[in-house]
């Protein structure tokens, strides 16, 4: 990394408004203790995992000299008639002036996303936005194929799974991460996280005490990805995060022990999401505002033990405005 001059002009981008694995049209900087440092090159290319480690992290934004601004607005306006483009054919052309502005509200929402604090109205905004994502990516016959493999769990685990899903999408989006890459990757993650339970025996499964028992449950995640790799079109980070999504920042989890920042964001997202809903489980009998208060509480004062909590804060506020009677 170079120290840059101070004396020259910066402005910032907003991270969020990145593409990933698309060269860089001018090189960009950090701004650390008041400098402008060089972060990368022109022509180097970032990858989706360092722009989502970003927005988890409340990093929102990046730097460019004033003078290469231009460059990055030519880049967002073609990159975003690409996908405009890309979705038209794959829709077809009637729709054009509906994807137009589906895709306008989507940049503006990760816009505000990414530089607002959260609100009960930008909070319920982001819940349809994840609920009309998940509605999409669901009807993707990749995707339902897999959710068909789902049915092996039995339905308690199957509607755990989904709903762990659901929940993981919208917590990316309350992070400001609206990489569409990112997200599908991360649901398929969520859905198919313990698959590796099912080839636990039932004998096994029904003596928690056991070792055999204890045994098993260390080694479902690495069991998860080693099923999930065998399925073809899964992303490598789908497998990273499922083998992790039982790490713990501290260190204690489990398959690996991993901690902090070698367990991937992915997994850090859905494990939130896993814990989250499985003590909505514990308390199904409760009324739902009340199981909600206690997940969230759960989340809320875990104090760096399971979660990174560098990217709680945001993530806290998030659930309790959307599910936990709060209003803001
Ligand atoms: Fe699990």
């Amino acid at each position: 990394m170079v120290t840059q001059n101070n004396s020259e002009n910066f402005t910032h981008v907003l991270i969020s408004s990145l593409v990933a694995w698309v060269p860089l049209p001018a090189d960009v900087f950090l701004l650390i203790n008041g400098k402008y440092v060089k972060y990368r090159n022109v022509g180097d290319e970032l990858e989706a995992d360092k722009i989502n480690l970003f927005l988890a992290k409340d990093l929102k934004t990046i730097f460019v000299r004033s003078a290469d601004f231009e460059k990055f607005g030519e880049l967002f306006s073609r990159k975003r008639q690409e996908s405009i483009e890309e979705k038209v054919k794959e829709v077809g052309e009637p729709a054009r002036k509906v994807i137009e502005k589906q895709i306008e509200l989507r940049d503006k929402l990760f816009d505000v996303f990414s530089e607002q604090e959260l609100s009960s109205a930008n909070v319920n905004m982001l819940k349809s936005m994840s609920k009309n994502f998940l509605d999409e990516l669901t009807t993707k016959p990749n995707i339902a194929q897999l959710v068909d493999k789902l049915q092996i769990l039995g339905e308690i685990a199957v509607d755990h799974a989904l709903n762990v899903g659901n929940i993981a999408v919208f917590l990316a989006m309350v992070k400001g991460m609206g990489d569409k890459d990112f997200l599908e990757s991360l649901y398929l993650a969520s859905i198919l996280h313990d698959i590796g339970k099912a080839k636990i025996p039932p004998n096994v499964l029904e003596n928690p005490k056991s070792h055999a028992y204890m045994t098993a449950i260390q080694d479902h995640p690495t069991k998860s990805a080693s099923i999930l790799r065998k399925i073809k079109g899964i992303p490598d980070t789908v497998f990273e995060a499922v083998e992790g999504h039982h790490e713990n920042f501290n260190g204690r989890g489990y398959p690996k022990n991993l901690s902090g920042d070698g367990i991937s964001i992915m997994a850090k997202i859905l494990s939130v999401a896993n814990v989250y809903d499985n003590i909505l489980i514990e308390n199904k009998l409760k009324p739902k505002d009340e199981a909600h208060k206690l997940a969230i509480k759960y989340v809320e004062y875990d104090r760096g033990k399971q979660f990174d909590p560098q990217i709680l804060p945001r993530i806290i506020t998030g659930l309790k405005l959307a599910f936990g009677n709060y209003y803001k």
